[in-house]
């Protein structure tokens, strides 16, 4: 797919139930209503992937002291292998701030843990307990260095 179709376009308070359909129906966790104030705030950036103007996807992350975490990436099961998380992926690396840019990814996530090997994210380190209430509670830290 072209990746110029697809819009990238900012969460505001607008369009803030599109991104709450996104992670629900693509993430197994779930967030306090903290995580999406902090996006009205300013303190967590999102982004919705629409194409044809249709929600397919979404990307959340944070600036933190040890660099730019990647919160959040999903795109609907329907639209995947079409270069929508490319796209988003490639939003959060041009535009997040730090040099270092990481995330936590389940360890039995293989698709998602390919996908970030595609863009140069390597592991880190295996961080025990780091889930609540999905069945692995093991995540994966992966990192990437952004110059
Ligand atoms: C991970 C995810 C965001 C990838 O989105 P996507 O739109 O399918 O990704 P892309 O089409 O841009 O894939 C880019 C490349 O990543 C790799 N990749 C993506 N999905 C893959 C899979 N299932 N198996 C192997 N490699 C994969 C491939 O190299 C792919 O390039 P290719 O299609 O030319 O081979 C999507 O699978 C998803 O939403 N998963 C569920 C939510 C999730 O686990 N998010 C991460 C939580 S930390």
């Amino acid at each position: 797919m072209n990746e110029k179709r697809i819009e990238l376009i900012k969460v505001t308070k607008d369009n803030m139930n599109q991104l709450q359909v996104v992670i629900v129906s693509t993430l197994p966790v779930r967030y306090p209503s903290s995580f999406y104030k902090s996006i009205l705030k300013g303190s967590n950036v999102a982004y919705l992937a629409v194409l044809d103007g249709k929600t397919v996807g979404c990307v959340v992350w944070r600036e933190e002291e040890g660099g730019s975490h990647l919160l959040s990436l999903g795109v609907y099961v329907l639209h995947r292998r079409r270069g929508v998380g490319t796209a988003l992926i490639n939003l959060f690396i041009k535009q997040c701030n730090a040099k270092d840019a990481y995330l936590y990814v389940s360890e039995d996530n293989i698709q998602a843990i390919l996908f970030y090997q595609a863009f140069a994210f390597i592991t880190r380190e295996r961080v025990e307990e780091y889930y609540r209430g999905l069945v692995n509670t093991t995540a994966i830290k992966m990192v990437k260095n952004i110059d």
